[in-house]
């Protein structure tokens, strides 16, 4: 009856909001604009609308009570009602309704009846939520990716967002950076075919489709460079690195289409990356050929005062609008600086028209000025929000971004067994990440509830056995931790789990990192699983061996103890709001993990940043030898924990040799490499067959290995497939010291396998073109 009640209220809504739009037709454009007509328009704007357009205000200030929210925020911003009543778009404001209202209003006040735009970080997901983008890269399966990203393009324009702030396609390889979590990972190729699959979900074929949203390429660029893994710290790579590792996955976003870019907080090589006009201008627009709109990140522009780079905000100011940048991201750098300084002729007019028009252009492109609310639908969005088909395409991306670390037969689990589930996860609700705005952790289903679906109640046991972290990391400033069990001794947490675990066969314990121990501001310096649950897994291993670990986690970890003591780990990273419900899938075999790390897991965080595709020293260690002057450690091994492309599967998968096609070629011509992959154990299973090349010598030194392709091949238990590759200059080519992009003629080495450290190997030989030798 309720409901019957609520539906009846939105259709009226609805009714009266397609009259409102009938009525107010003049104030809407039939069509979209011409180029001329937005140039025109640009041309009728005053200088002050024409700079408020470049300003983007928090949501808050056009839903608080006080009209626009003048009090507080925009005061203290030294902005006035007009500043806001001409912003040109809004940060994290959402909802059908709220939308709907805030544009209308707006609209009404606008003189040239230009619509505003609403911004988000729809990062992996909307209200429902999929794995985070860590656990995605995992999933090495772009074609689903781009799937969940439309999924989230359809939640959150239903809502009334035009934009979202995803992909984040920063290269990682320092574990102990939070936003780790955001990225899919230390390799180029792999993060340019998610960001590419992210774009397409997100933009589909036209941005003025109700169902899409724009994309945000960010943090442009090298963010992920942050020297010693600390947020919002100094990037130094050396010019060829960064073109080599970190730009390529920009690109291939601005390639496929991304509308938007956002500048980084961090400086890149002595300079803040926001107002760096080589980087902006030159190599962004200029060499990627971007010509969509360029926004700072949050107070980015500001921060150059900070950094001490900018004098004050006015330089601040002239600096962005020079680089190029057009949205000053919630501060009043622009609004408050740019008319003075353009009257007083210290800054270019035309620097803001460009900007403007850019801004017009993807508004135009949005289909915002026929149609200012685009697809923000209080009804529709009842249907499409955490709908049937959302959830279980979230809870598919959870069994695709598990990645199975160890298995010595345990897994998958019978049901029959006693069981008792021990860990701080085994009924938390809390698994989707820092950056799952909308998402909500009531809808999410817990390991417990899903487990009570499949395990004999009568044979089956739940317990937290400790808090999420113990005091060591409260103390550290660490506060934000909604504790379920708060109040609660930690020593009657655990022994109830110990006297659980005598009685059981199996032990599964989903322990791991606090959600918020990841994301932005969430630099760790120790990447372990907190102590105290390291703790609880001593106390239990101490009594029954037979453990299953379950890992939570935006970030490799330290887990060198897990790894010789449980029986099993399955890495579930933050998996959104069916974790529950995939994570038992997996447990019992339902499904068969077939993740692959995305991200090295370091043996310990002094080895860190630990990457696959690093550089042969001129001392290498010859494994299995110790010889004092080589490039070594003296504690620890060179080689990671698990390196990238490592994951098991229930079932043996098996390699052939790999067989060449050719073993010469030339620049201008292909061959192809292949394996016959079969699936020798028991069951169904999905393996990612991974292609690696390396130039053996060349100019300058190369890596001992790149990734150049991958494919996942799902096979029958017994069944045979080849898997072939195409190898071309592409494949082969790298930036030379001259900035030329090609190959070299020499010798190379291709791998084929299941992960970065396959030994399966093969060389051929790159001959030189006819004309190169002459
Ligand atoms: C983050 C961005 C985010 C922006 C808007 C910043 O703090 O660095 O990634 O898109 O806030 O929420």
């Amino acid at each position: 009856m309720i409901q019957v009640g609520k539906n009846v209220i939105l259709c009226c809504m609805q009714l009266i909001r397609s009259t409102k739009f009938k009525n107010e037709e003049k104030d809407f454009r039939e069509k979209a604009m011409q180029e001329k007509d937005l140039k025109q328009l640009l041309g009728e704007m005053s200088l002050k609308e024409k700079v408020n357009q470049l300003l983007q205000l928090r949501g808050d200030f056009y839903t608080s009570d006080d009209e626009g929210g003048i009090t507080g925020g925009v005061q203290e911003l030294g902005l006035t009602q007009e500043d806001i009543d001409l912003a040109g778009s809004v940060l994290s404001l959402s909802g059908a309704e709220k939308t709907i209202e805030v544009q209308k209003r707006y609209m009404e006040k606008q003189p040239h009846h230009i619509p505003l735009m609403f911004m988000l970080d729809v990062i992996h997901g909307f209200r429902t939520v999929y794995p985070a983008p860590i656990g995605q890269g995992a999933t090495f399966d772009p074609e689903l990716v781009q799937e969940c990203a439309e999924m989230a393009a359809k939640e959150a324009a239903v809502s009334g967002i035009h934009l979202t702030f995803s992909p984040m396609v920063d290269l990682v390889r320092d574990a102990r950076w939070g936003r780790v979590v955001e990225s899919t990972g230390e390799d180029p190729y792999l993060n340019a075919a998610m960001a590419v699959a992210m774009v397409k979900g997100y933009q589909g074929d036209d941005l003025a489709d109700k169902d899409h949203v724009a994309a945000c390429v960010k943090h442009f660029a090298a963010y992920g460079g942050a020297e010693a893994g600390r947020d919002y710290n100094t990037v130094q790579l050396s010019e060829h690195t960064l073109r080599e590792y970190y730009l390529p996955g920009y690109k291939a976003a601005i390639d496929a289409g991304a509308a938007t870019v956002m500048t980084s907080f961090n400086t890149i090589n002595d300079e803040p990356a926001t107002t760096s006009k080589w980087l902006m201008r030159d190599v962004l627009r200029g060499e990627m050929g971007f010509d969509g709109v360029l926004i700072s990140d949050y107070a980015a522009i500001a921060e150059t005062i900070a950094h001490g780079s900018s004098a004050d905000a006015a330089e601040a100011a002239k600096k962005a609008i020079i680089a190029g940048v057009d949205i000053d991201m919630v501060t009043n750098i622009y609004a408050s600086n740019l008319v003075d300084m353009i009257e007083k002729g210290e800054v270019d007019e035309k620097l803001v028209d460009e900007a403007v028009l850019r801004i017009l252009e993807l508004k135009n492109r949005l289909g915002l000025f026929e149609n200012p609310y685009k697809g923000a639908d209080p009804l529709q969005e009842k249907e499409v929000i955490l709908c049937e088909a959302h959830r279980e395409l979230a809870r598919k991306a959870v069994t695709e971004s598990a990645v199975l670390l160890k298995n010595d037969g345990i897994l998958p689990l019978s049901t029959e067994n006693r069981t008792a589930f021990i860990g701080p996860y085994t009924d938390n609700k809390e698994m989707l990440s820092a950056w799952a705005i909308i998402g909500d952790s009531k809808d999410t289903v817990t390991i417990k509830e899903a487990a009570l679906k499949v395990f004999d109640p009568e044979k089956t046991s739940y317990n937290a056995g400790s808090h999420m972290v113990g005091d060591d990391v409260l103390l550290l400033g660490f506060t934000d931790v909604s504790d379920p069990y708060q109040g609660v001794e930690q020593e009657t947490l655990v022994k109830d789990a110990v006297a659980a675990a005598k009685e059981a066969d199996v032990v599964v314990m989903p322990i791991g990192e606090h959600f918020t121990q990841t994301g932005e501001a969430s630099s760790r310096a120790m990447i372990e699983v907190p102590e105290i649950q390291m703790e609880l897994f001593r106390e239990i291993y101490a009594v029954n061996k037979n453990i299953v670990v379950v890992l939570f986690n935006g970030r490799p970890l330290d887990i060198r103890e897990l790894s010789q003591k449980a029986r099993a780990i399955l890495e579930v990273w933050m998996p959104g709001t069916e974790g529950g419900s995939g994570i038992i899938d997996l447990l019992i075999g339902k499904d068969n993990p077939s993740g692959k790390l995305p991200m090295s897991f370091p043996y310990c965080v002094g080895q860190v940043p630990v990457y696959y595709n690093a550089f042969s020293t001129g001392r290498p260690m010859v494994p299995g030898r110790i010889e004092k002057f080589k490039s070594r450690y003296l504690d620890i091994p060179n080689e990671p924990l698990y390196p990238f492309g490592y994951g098991l599967s229930y079932t043996k998968f098996e390699y052939s040799p790999v067989k060449l096609s050719e073993n010469e070629m030339t620049a201008d011509g292909r061959i192809t490499a292949s394996v016959v992959l079969t699936n020798a154990g028991p069951l169904k299973g999905t393996e990612t067959v991974q292609l690696y090349i390396r130039d053996d010598k060349a100019s300058m030194a190369r890596p001992v290995k790149e990734l150049k392709g991958f494919r996942r091949v799902e096979l029958e238990a017994g069944e045979s497939e080849t898997v072939t590759f195409d190898i071309a200059n592409k494949e082969l080519s790298f930036i030379r010291r001259d900035g030329s992009f090609g190959s070299e003629a020499g010798s190379f080495t291709v791998w084929i396998g299941g992960s970065s450290s396959t030994e399966n190997e093969a060389s051929f030989t790159l001959k030189a073109l006819q004309q190169d030798t002459e």
